[in-house]
């Protein structure tokens, strides 16, 4: 994948290196650095140079606008117009879920460079908690925007050598932070309309937003929620003996750079949603995902398990990595993987995993 002419260097977190990627990112350079969700393509939120080489660099439209991080509330308050019962909502989550994986999308300052916006008169705002990004965040005293350090519609990267792999030879430093440790990007909610709505399931779930702001209503996307309702419908075909296969309407509709092309892998992935009277796929050919190996008496070979123990966070954590791994093996013509009930973690993981099947149109 990896093409260019920059020579790329991977740089563990010394004192030295952090100081050297702060004075980089500050004169205007961009790097890769890990985050507690996914890694981050990053640059000085306000030198419109650097952002436009973060859209060069992953390939990515104009017209999809980016997450700018921050240190803290204080700083959010910098970027975004706040006032009143909005400002007081805000703030209730800040205290609550930063630094952490949940994106705040707020009215934007009248200042705020139209290239980080694609145009809207929205911006999004995160407080990451990883210590390497919060300690370049310090020493280089910039907003970082970043979007996930992959080429726009793969897999986001949850380690070093995934953005090595993707994007070596056309950025100049990845910062090795070893895995991310939620391994799933940002929960994303939209704070500037009302009802408030959550454009991106992530760690943080609907229902713990919920639970801090009882008297907030919450729209989730109108297909995200029509996808779920399908999959508890088919979760009961199979109980009753269906196997999903090619033919079925669930299958990925296998047309790369299609519309419903999101996370595209070269290899077709298919869902499927309980694992009782699951016969297929013990051919060479076809990997086979579950979610916990839980209950599995017979395991064959080609047969992968996102946590052996059924632990959600761990299945989340893993889940873009062992994509990555099989998909770039080529060793398999198709994946079947098991996608969770949507609620709570399960929510985030399937809504990746329907748009890695091509079955989820829109969204972030
Ligand atoms: O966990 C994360 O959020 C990671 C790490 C690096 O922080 N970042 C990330 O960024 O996932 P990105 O650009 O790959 O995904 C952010 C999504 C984009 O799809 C974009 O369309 C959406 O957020 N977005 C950004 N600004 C928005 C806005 N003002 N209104 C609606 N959606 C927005
Ligand atoms: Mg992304």
């Amino acid at each position: 994948m990896a093409s260019g002419t920059i020579e790329t260097a991977i740089l563990s977190p010394t004192q030295e290196n952090l100081d050297r990627l702060s004075d980089w990112i500050r004169q205007g350079g961009v790097a890769a650095l890990p985050t507690e969700t996914v890694y981050g393509l990053v640059a000085d939120a306000s030198n419109t140079g650097a952002l436009r080489q973060v859209f060069e660099i992953k390939g990515r439209p104009l017209s999809n606008p980016l997450i700018v991080h921050v240190e803290n509330g204080e700083k959010l308050l910098e970027w975004a117009e706040l006032t009143g019962d909005l400002r007081r909502t805000v703030l209730t989550l800040v205290e609550k879920f930063s630094p952490g994986p949940l994106s705040y999308v707020l009215p934007k300052k009248f200042w705020v460079p139209e290239l980080l916006t694609a145009g809207r008169p929205t911006l999004a705002l995160r407080i990451p908690a990883h210590p390497l990004f919060r300690e370049i965040l310090r020493r280089s005293k910039c907003a970082l925007a970043a979007p996930s350090a992959n080429p726009f519609g793969y897999l986001s990267p949850t380690s070093a050598r995934h953005v090595q792999e993707s994007l070596g030879g056309k950025l100049r430093y990845v910062l090795d932070g070893g895995e991310c440790p939620i391994g799933l990007e940002s929960t994303i909610l939209d704070l500037s309309r009302s009802p408030m709505r959550l454009l991106r399931p992530g760690k943080i779930s609907l229902e713990e937003i919920q639970s801090v702001l009882p008297d907030k209503e919450i729209l989730l996307p109108e297909e995200e929620r029509a996808l779920a309702n399908e999959e508890i419908a088919l979760a009961e075909k199979e109980r009753a003996g269906h196997i999903p296969g090619e033919a079925d309407e669930f299958a990925s509709p296998g047309a790369p750079g299609g519309p419903r092309r999101h996370y595209s892998l070269r290899t077709p992935l298919h869902l499927f949603f309980k694992t009782e009277e699951l016969l297929l796929a013990k051919e060479e050919k076809v990997a086979r995902v579950f979610l916990s190996r839980k209950d599995r008496e017979e395991v064959f070979r080609n047969d992968f398990f996102l946590s052996e123990e059924g632990d959600g966070a761990q299945m989340a954590q893993r889940l873009f990595g062992l994509l990555w791994e099989l998909d770039t093996s080529r060793s398999y013509e198709k994946i079947y993987c098991q996608c969770p009930p949507s609620h709570g973690l399960g929510a985030a993981i399937a809504n990746r995993l329907r748009r890695a099947a091509g079955r989820l149109k829109h969204g972030p």
